[in-house]
């Protein structure tokens, strides 16, 4: 459920028209609703009510705004963070220090002193060379860092190729069947604690099953790694929950059959729980508002031309993925159309043949569910500024991030000596 709907004709998010936002700021323009960020924060945590005191990290790439980091702060969400820069945006935004996991197979020296020296819940590691990396960094700054070892337990997630991540090809965790050598490694190690186990299968899952098969090769290795000696406190059961794109298909499991199957799953494991949603928490709280430049014939429908392209929503482009698109301000008719931005390849297609709302040069329409990995994957491919970004909270809205300056974009370049210095 999202708080993006008609009133009297025109669409708004919560109590703002997005007529008015596009008429202030321009577009394209991203529109985020705090009350759906909180709205979905709480059915997570509602679900999760039987598991104790679970950590919420929330999965800061799938859309870092400060404002939206802020909020979810408030709610007193931890991060799931990859980069060094999200653990400095995370914690900028109020997130505790003490809430913060580190995961991400490409971890530099320097990545981990600077987390290690400011504090985190975890260290989720996808090698013993990682591990032996951050033992080294861990001594030389006499600490002792906190860790578990994310096990890639070899389940086909049914997501796209391009976002599962826990099949034995794919490049993260350590293959679980291994896991119990890499533990003991790690044990050798100075100034690591070994506290947990993590897993993460894929983003963007529909189905429960490889969640559930992932879940219960964890809870073996928990009892395996306990046999052996080893104080397993923490469990990170990752991400990845499906959220509804298209209204034409079948929901996506509800947070509470989630949580009641983790409920069943986990009992008796006596650890603390982590959970690292990204897209459960932001996808339907934001869109991406656009206007409608032209409409040109095509061979067979006509070409709609939006003012957003795929620098500022690249999922269509890479995922093939399937965003709604509605005007803002519905004629009540319908066509059938490709809908495309005016970047230059093919590629820029938003969808192809669809059935929408009929739109004219001059209106506003959105995509949906364009709160997650969008605005953060975006770039400025074709000399395009980075798109806008807008919170809305009851009657309120903010600019929560300006419209690129194309001037800033220019001078972010430098000539060479022999050109000329600028
Ligand atoms: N934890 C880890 C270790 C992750 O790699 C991810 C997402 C998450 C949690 C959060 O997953 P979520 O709950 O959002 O599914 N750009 C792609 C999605 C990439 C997901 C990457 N990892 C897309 O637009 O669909």
């Amino acid at each position: 459920m999202d708080h993006f709907d008609l009133k009297n004709g025109v669409l708004h998010c919560e109590d703002v028209p997005l007529t008015d936002i596009a008429e202030a700021v321009g577009t394209p323009v991203y529109v985020y609703s705090a009350a759906t960020i909180r709205r979905h924060v709480r059915v997570f945590r509602e679900a999760l009510a039987g598991l104790g005191d679970p950590l919420i990290a929330y999965a800061v790439k799938a859309n870092p705004n400060a404002a939206v980091l802020a909020t979810l702060a408030e709610e007193g969400l931890g991060a799931d963070i990859v980069s060094i820069g999200e653990y400095h945006r995370a914690r900028a935004a109020g997130i505790a220090a003490g809430n913060i996991v580190f995961s991400g197979v490409g971890k530099t020296a320097d990545e981990m002193a600077q987390a290690l020296t400011g504090g985190l819940c975890q260290f989720n590691l996808e090698s013993v060379e990682e591990a032996e990396m951050l033992s080294a960094v861990a001594a030389e700054i006499r600490l002792e860092a906190p860790v578990a070892f994310r096990v890639n337990p070899d389940v086909a997630s049914g997501t796209h190729a391009k976002i599962s991540t826990g099949a034995a090809h794919n490049k993260f965790g350590v293959p679980i069947g291994q896991a119990g050598e890499a533990y003991a490694r790690a044990r050798a190690l100075p100034n690591l604690r070994i506290q947990g186990v993590a897993v993460h299968i894929g983003s963007q899952l529909t189905d429960l099953s490889p969640l559930a098969a992932a879940f219960e090769k964890v809870g073996t290795l928990i009892a395996e790694l306990r046999g052996s000696g080893l104080a397993i406190s923490h469990a990170d059961l990752g991400g990845g929950l499906g959220v509804p794109y298209d209204p034409s298909l079948p929901l996506p499991p509800s947070p509470e059959l989630y949580g009641e199957m983790v409920t069943r799953l986990t009992r008796g494991w006596d650890v603390r729980l982590i959970f690292e949603p990204g897209r459960l928490i932001v996808g339907n709280a934001g869109v991406l508002l656009s206007r409608v430049i032209r409409v040109k014939p095509g061979a067979s429908e006509p070409f709609v031309i939006v003012d957003a392209a795929m620098n500022d929503l690249m999922r269509p482009a890479l995922y093939d993925a399937w965003h709604a698109i509605d005007a803002v301000r519905p004629h009540g008719r319908a066509m059938r159309a490709n809908v495309v931005g005016p970047v230059c390849e093919s590629g820029d297609t938003f969808a192809t043949n669809r059935e929408m709302d009929a739109v004219e040069a001059g209106d506003l329409v959105v995509f949906r569910t364009a709160g997650a990995y969008a605005a953060t994957m975006a770039s400025t491919y074709n000399s395009r500024p980075l798109t806008p970004e807008v919170m809305v909270s009851g009657d309120q809205w903010a600019l929560v991030r300006p419209r690129q300056d194309i001037q800033a974009l220019i001078e972010a370049d430098r000539l060479p000596p022999w050109l000329g210095v600028r």
